[in-house]
């Protein structure tokens, strides 16, 4: 299990995190929702180490993470797929997907055969520049590259932003079987309510850099849950 603990975290002056508590279980499909800029990219961030806590701890499995590299953390079972996708533009599909070969061990550098049965395109454009995927397509390969790092947990920043219905389709069929198939937990960050209602055992909302509301999935259609995303 994962677990953030009275989490603060600045950009200089400025907090973006104020005292946040989350727990995501193996097994589970964990949301945050929360509308735009109140820290959602910044929680994950704390979690893969791309920039430290100033105050408060993250664990997995029991293991403090605090001040370990992004890479260290990789290594620890965190797979992350990052807002925006961040896919190389210029390496092949299978060479952003052999990226994610560099926190496992030797005899693990294969890419998992269940990549290509949750995202067939990704089989028949191997060879294709990531550049010149479409923006669902970059998704799906996102997701398949921090699939080859064998996560335990894959925590994801808004992978609906920007993508056709048909592909946000697909993408929730995947974290599902996810979920299913490996019992690894899933992190995800939304502002996207109906995405999340779908898949989520459990909710946070956040606002200004803090929880103010969590529950099971349900809880989403209560109104006191509506005034936190509506604008
Ligand atoms: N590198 C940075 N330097 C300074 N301030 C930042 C930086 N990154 C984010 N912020 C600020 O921190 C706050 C939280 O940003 P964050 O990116 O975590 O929000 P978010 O919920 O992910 O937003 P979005 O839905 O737009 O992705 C915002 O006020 C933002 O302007
Ligand atoms: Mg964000």
């Amino acid at each position: 299990m994962l677990t953030v603990e009275n989490a603060n975290l600045h950009y200089g002056a400025a907090q973006a995190l104020r005292g946040i508590s989350i727990k995501a279980e193996m097994g589970k499909i964990t949301c945050v929702l929360g509308r735009n800029g109140v820290g959602k990219s910044s929680l994950l961030r704390a979690v893969t180490g791309q920039h430290a806590l100033s105050a408060g701890s993250v664990t997995f499995d029991g293991v403090t993470l605090n001040g370990l590299a992004p890479f260290a953390r990789a290594k620890q079972g965190i797979g992350y797929v990052p807002q925006g996708r961040e896919i190389f533009p210029l390496l092949t599909v299978k060479e952003n997907l052999e990226t994610g070969f560099a926190p496992v061990s030797r005899r693990d550098r294969t890419i998992p055969e269940d990549i290509y049965d949750l995202f067939p395109v990704l089989k028949s454009m191997l060879s294709r520049r990531g550049g010149d995927l479409s923006g669902g397509q970059q998704q799906q390969l996102a997701i398949g590259r921090a699939m080859v790092t064998r996560p335990k947990i894959l925590v994801l920043d808004e992978p609906t932003e920007g993508i056709q219905p048909s592909i946000i389709k697909d993408i929730g069929r995947a974290i599902r079987y996810l979920r299913d198939s490996t019992g690894m937990a899933i992190l995800l960050v939304e502002q996207y309510l109906d995405f999340c209602r779908e898949l989520a055992d459990y909710v946070y909302i956040m606002d200004r850099g803090e929880i103010v509301h969590e529950g099971l999935a349900e809880t989403l259609d209560t109104p006191e849950a509506r005034r936190h995303l509506t604008v």
